[in-house]
């Protein structure tokens, strides 16, 4: 017998999820999903900001319903103005956590500060290993057997902070950066809502 998600408890708000990304959205619509179907139980996506305005993510949160916050150009010349602006929104939108999903910016240390131990991050390799660009290709060039994707807290530094949930993919003969980032995508689809749910789980509301 299937179950469906529990109903919400009347009088407890919803977990707050807020999404960053500069691109496709394949990791936002996999939480998006989520979300939907319980599998992120209780929770509602409150703000999806992207600093690239025609990034494809947003259009699928503006198909979705979603609130969607795209930067202009002026707004977001350079970090301080582009974080302004997102922190403004995300003081307005108020939420428990927030998920880097293909944001291609480095956040500074003011802003990881802010919203400390609330920021996480999906990375398409098995951290600590290959950290930066083109993760896929490092773990190629290297000749790992294996590799994989990591969900992380956001600490000050590129693709560290502490190690939520890794799910690994074996590398084959003939991969190519194209036939493994796709293996490996899949299972961020799979590991980002997994990460987020117990995320939440272990984090009781404060409110
Ligand atoms: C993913 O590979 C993610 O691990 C990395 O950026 C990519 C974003 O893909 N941080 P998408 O925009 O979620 O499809």
């Amino acid at each position: 017998m299937t179950r469906s998600p529990d109903p919400p408890i009347a009088g407890i708000d919803k977990r707050r999820l807020a999404i960053l990304l500069s691109g496709r959205g394949s990791n936002f619509e996999a939480i998006a999903d989520a979300v939907s179907s319980g599998r992120i139980p209780d929770a509602e996506i409150v703000a999806v900001i992207s600093d690239v305005a025609a990034a494809p993510g947003l259009g699928r949160a503006r198909q979705r319903g979603l609130p969607a916050f795209a930067g202009d150009r002026a707004e977001f010349r350079s970090r301080a103005d582009r974080e302004r602006r997102i922190l403004a929104i995300l003081d307005e939108a108020r939420p428990d956590v927030i998920c880097l999903a293909g944001y291609m910016r480095l956040l500074s240390p003011a802003f990881v500060a802010r919203y400390a131990g609330r920021i996480l991050n999906i990375h398409p390799a098995l951290l600590p290993k290959f950290p930066g660009l083109d993760a896929q290709r490092q773990a190629l060039e290297a000749g790992e057997a294996e590799s994989g994707c990591t969900v992380h807290v956001v600490d000050e530094s590129t693709d560290s902070g502490p190690i939520l949930l890794q799910k690994r993919v074996s590398i084959l003969p003939g991969d190519t950066v194209e036939t493994l980032s796709a293996r490996i995508l899949e299972q961020e689809h799979e590991a980002y809502p997994e990460a987020i749910a117990r995320f939440l789980a272990e984090r009781p509301p404060t409110g």
